[in-house]
């Protein structure tokens, strides 16, 4: 789908569909058809929020339809009801078979709601078929979006998050026995070179070198190799500050449960266990067009948890890169051990500051469903950062509690630390256990379990990967 900008009226632009936003009881003003009056008075249309209503041969457009799209209220219309809107308007035409679609703002749209749109639009036509081999699944795509407008920035700035949240939800959705520890690494590098990162990639034998049992523990049943995949960014000029941001996310290609096997049921979506990691290899892709002036290094242990013939066992002590010994209470609490090494090494290269992004567990999804995601600090003031730049990005986020108290049941009688808590509290336990490996540096850490998938689809969005994280990255980079 191309994504255009062109000025002119409304009623000049020709397409299969012209669309206006209109928001709850107003009705769209300098539109000439008599028809459109009817569609309000016979409550066949009102605004209401994701209501669309199509008009076809309306008099005085050169557009083959009108399409009214219900905005709601206009007090309560952000700009992420505007990226959902235009979501849910391209799913419905583009079933419809309509193939070009232009969207009048208006002429005071600011460039946060132009973007909004656009992202919104390229979101919606992802679809997460690739694998079918159906020609006709294709019959139906969009061929044009159109913004009337004159913002090219925020057009800009709309596709390159659209395009690297969409990137990011295609890696999610590959099945484990394609998208393997090594093949990820690969995208991450095809990225890089195509976006002027640098790429160092760690193999096992470097990884053992520096010490990190912790990720090479949770490796030893598969037959696939690990990898610790590294991508900077570094600002043109020079970084403004030495601050230096560390994204870290978990990259398991899938993930069994290892030795402490999951239960068949529902085991096929582990293989988006790695979109922490797609998240952040989509937020760089759009860092090095959108060119921050802080220095982003982004860090991805990628490994496939598999419960092989080598695969730890629980009560296995592995030493981590930090030294600290770990028991192996679960080996399906594999997230924070590769976690963890990865953010002793994203320390030593110099991350003054952290986010990590992980499908870390199942309780999360228990405490906050699918709408919001966990977030973990050791610093209230960086969370306000991460919290800000969610909020603009509409990516909820909820502070989750760190009470000293927590710490409790990740004793152990053998190791510095056992790698699981009790069944209460999973996911805070989770985040203590991680934070015992981060020390002072500031830091972040975002349990996405469960608003990584989507289960059922909405209006706006397909079935599946859902890409999180990307766009609140990409933001707290150019915040900063
Ligand atoms: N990858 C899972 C967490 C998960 C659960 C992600 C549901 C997405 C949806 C993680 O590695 C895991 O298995 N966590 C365990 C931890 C437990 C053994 C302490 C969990 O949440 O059950
Ligand atoms: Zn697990
Ligand atoms: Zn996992």
């Amino acid at each position: 789908m191309e994504i255009r900008l062109a000025p002119g009226a409304p009623d000049t632009v020709e397409a299969d569909a012209l669309v206006l936003f209109c928001h709850d009881g107003v009705k769209p003003s300098g539109m000439a058809d008599a028809r459109l009056a009817d569609l309000y008075d016979s409550g066949e249309f009102t605004g209401k929020s994701l209501e669309i209503a199509i008009l076809h041969s309306a008099s005085g457009l050169k557009a083959k339809r009108l399409v009214l799209a219900g905005a709601g209220a206009e007090a309560k219309f952000t700009a992420a009801e505007a990226r959902n809107l235009s979501g849910s308007v391209l799913r419905t035409l583009k079933g419809k078979g309509i193939r070009s679609i232009a969207v009048s703002l208006g002429a005071s749209a600011s460039d946060e709601f132009i973007s909004a749109v656009v992202e919104g639009a390229i979101l919606g036509d992802f679809e997460p078929d690739r694998h079918k081999t159906d020609p006709k699944k294709n019959d139906k795509h969009v061929d044009s979006f159109t913004v009337l407008g004159t913002s090219q920035v925020a057009v800009d700035r709309g596709s390159i998050l659209g395009e690297a949240q969409n990137f990011s939800r295609s890696l999610s959705n590959e099945p484990g026995n394609l998208l393997t520890p090594t093949k990820l690494a690969e995208h991450a590098r095809e990225v890089a070179a195509a976006c002027g990162l640098e790429c160092d990639v760690l193999d096992e034998d470097r990884m053992r070198q520096l010490g990190m049992g912790s990720l090479l523990g949770v490796s030893m049943g598969s037959a696939e190799p690990a990898a610790l995949i590294v991508l900077k960014y570094t600002p043109a000029g020079g970084a403004e500050s030495k601050d230096h941001l560390g994204l870290v996310g978990k990259g398991v290609t899938f993930d069994t449960g290892g030795i402490s096997i999951k239960p068949s049921d529902g085991m096929e979506k582990m293989k988006y266990d790695m979109a922490g990691g797609a998240a952040v290899i989509g937020a760089m892709q759009a860092i090095s067009k959108l060119k921050p002036s802080v220095q982003v290094t982004a860090l991805i242990p990628t490994v496939e948890n598999m419960p092989g013939s080598r695969a730890q066992r629980p009560g296995d002590i592995v030493t981590s890169m930090s030294g600290k010994t770990v028991e192996v209470l679960n080996t399906d609490a594999e997230g924070r051990l590769i976690l963890i090494d990865a953010i002793t090494y994203a320390k030593q290269l110099g991350c003054t500051h952290l986010v990590d992004a992980a499908t870390l567990t199942g309780a999360i999804v228990v405490a906050l469903g699918s709408l919001r995601i966990g977030a973990f600090t050791n610093d209230e003031g960086f969370l306000q950062k991460v919290l800000a730049a969610s909020q603009t990005e509409g990516e909820k986020m909820w502070q989750m509690p760190m009470d000293e108290e927590y710490k409790e049941s990740l004793k152990s009688a053998f190791a510095d630390l056992g790698n699981i808590g009790g069944r209460a509290g999973g996911s805070i336990t989770a985040a203590m256990f991680i934070r015992e490996f981060v020390g002072e540096t500031p830091w972040v850490h975002l349990d996405i379990a469960g608003t990584a998938w989507l289960d059922e689809a909405k209006p706006y969005m397909a079935k599946g990967p859902t890409g999180i994280c990307v766009r609140t990255f990409a933001r707290l980079a150019s915040n900063w």
